[in-house]
């Protein structure tokens, strides 16, 4: 089973201890190391020092063998820890000092032993004391002679573990504050999300407009809580156009049902005779046929909201499109006497799935026609925009829209005189059709209008790729 922390708080400290104690073992390593080091110096230092005084203190014997000089301390009672041999090249001990009670100071010497300038090494009595030992070949008088010194370490192993053993026991302490320390530093860190936790959980569809309090906007927990805002502020918008929608939806829907059904209701209140009936059933259909057009358009904008529609594009002059939608609604300008023209380039070519894009001039050419008195002219003027782009204008000479409107036209279910508009049947969805084919076709709308003045809306498309001096290619003219 893994030791794996839930929370975020306590695997930081987990962590923090972790580094901790591995930075403070190697800092006790390297510190002990030195330390040795450094005591192990001093001592050997001391070390060849007294192998020399030892050497000027050597007296021989008559018998042929060693003594120490009596000034010596070692030669009148020897110091613990002091280690004297004196050896014949030939491996006959002279001198051994009483310290050592008999044991020896390793093997006699070998050939090699004391040819160079003495460096001290470790060894060990048999009795396991450690040692430094240093060893040097000299003469008294007229004999060589093989001088082994030697000085337990036992002292400064004992201090090596004194030092270590008081790092020991500070190391768990120091390990148990900092780990405190640790916590209660990430507690307050991350004390802000448990605040924002707490917050977001209140948060609902219904109350989209509360936010997260935001101590420090600068730090990395105050920008994830203006990030996390600014997403529930989009939410907030978009629940609220959807919410209107829907409003504005079932508002436009309930009114053809009220109309067909108050028809109804007067009609089989008294009896009347066939005409009447005709009559009553002829209003009936044609708030039908309102209705059918609202689930269309309805239709329309949720596909396109939920982004399913996959344009069929394929390359056709603009003034084609211009004269297919004029024929649509042909039928209904001869109603008004109206008269649509249609004028420009026709080597211009757009790239466009060709059904959307004229229901988006059809929606464009059926405003111009309702909107517009009886007997009016309407323009489709199709011009180059450049290199790479075209418009195709619809101009009419209705009666304008006030300025203060304007921004709105394209917003759904907006119409600027919601009374008058629904004479003619409207339910203010055409125009954001036609803003969303052409936004997905690459282009864009724009509408001037004055007063009083007709209006103009432009379609901005981007030209075909193919070259515009051609644009016969497939026959799309
Ligand atoms: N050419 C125009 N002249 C004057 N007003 C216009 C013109 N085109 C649009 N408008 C105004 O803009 C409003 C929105 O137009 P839009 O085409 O979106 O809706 P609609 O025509 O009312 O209904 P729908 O197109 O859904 O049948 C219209 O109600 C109308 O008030
Ligand atoms: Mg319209």
């Amino acid at each position: 089973m893994r030791l794996r922390p839930r929370n975020v708080r306590s695997r930081l400290t987990l962590w923090y201890l972790l580094v901790l104690a591995g930075l403070l073992a190697l800092y006790a390593g390297v510190a002990s190391l030195f330390l040795f080091l450094s005591l192990r110096e001093d001592f050997d230092q001391n070390l060849l020092e007294d192998l020399e005084t030892v050497e000027e203190m050597l007296t021989k014997e008559p018998n042929g063998g060693v003594s120490l000089h009596s000034s010596h301390p070692d030669a009148a009672e020897p110091r613990i820890g002091h280690f004297i041999e004196v050896w014949s090249p030939q491996g006959a001990l002279l001198y051994r000092s009483a310290s050592l009670q008999d044991q020896a100071l390793g093997s006699p010497p070998g050939p090699d032993e004391g040819l160079h300038d003495p460096t001290p090494s470790s060894a060990r009595l048999p009795n396991g004391t450690r040692l430094r030992l240093a060893s040097g070949i000299y003469h008294i008088e007229d004999q060589r002679i093989v001088l082994r010194v030697a000085y337990s370490q036992e002292a400064l192993w004992r201090e090596l573990r004194e030092f270590g053993e008081v790092l020991l026991l500070g190391f768990p302490i120091a390990v148990l504050l900092a780990g405190f320390g640790g916590y209660a530093l990430a507690r307050r860190a991350l004390s802000p999300i448990d605040l924002m936790a707490t917050q977001a959980k209140t948060i609902s569809a219904e109350k989209l407009g509360d936010r997260l309090s935001i101590e420090n906007p600068e730090d990395e927990l105050g920008k994830l809580g203006s990030v996390f805002n600014a997403m529930l502020g989009r939410l907030q918008a978009a629940f609220d156009q959807l919410r209107r929608f829907t409003a504005d939806a079932s508002h436009e829907l309930r009114t053809p049902l009220t109309a067909i059904r108050s028809v109804g209701e007067v009609a089989l209140q008294d009896q009347r005779s066939p005409a009447e009936y005709r009559d009553v059933i002829g209003s009936m259909l044609e708030e039908v046929d309102r209705l059918t057009r609202l689930a269309e358009s309805l239709l329309a904008l949720s596909r396109a909201d939920a982004g399913h529609i996959q344009l069929l594009r394929e390359d056709i002059s603009l003034v084609r499109m211009g004269k297919e939608a004029s024929s649509v609604v042909e039928v209904l300008a001869e109603e008004k006497r109206q008269q649509i023209d249609i004028e420009g380039d026709a080597n211009l070519v757009v790239s466009v799935d060709r059904l959307i894009l004229r229901q988006a001039l059809v929606n464009l050419l059926d405003n111009a026609i309702k909107y517009s008195p009886a007997g009016s002219q309407i323009l489709v003027r199709v011009q180059s925009g450049g290199d790479k782009q075209a418009y195709l204008e619809v101009i009419d000479q209705g009666p304008g829209i006030p300025r203060e409107h304007q921004p709105h036209v394209f917003d759904r279910f907006f119409r600027v005189d919601k009374a008058r508009t629904r004479e003619w049947g409207g339910a203010g969805l055409g125009l954001s059709i036609t803003r969303w084919a052409v936004e997905a076709h690459g282009g864009d709308i724009t509408l001037k209008s004055e007063e009083g003045q007709g209006s103009t809306f432009r379609v901005s498309l981007p030209l075909a790729k193919v070259s515009s001096a051609s644009p016969s290619k497939g026959g799309l003219q």
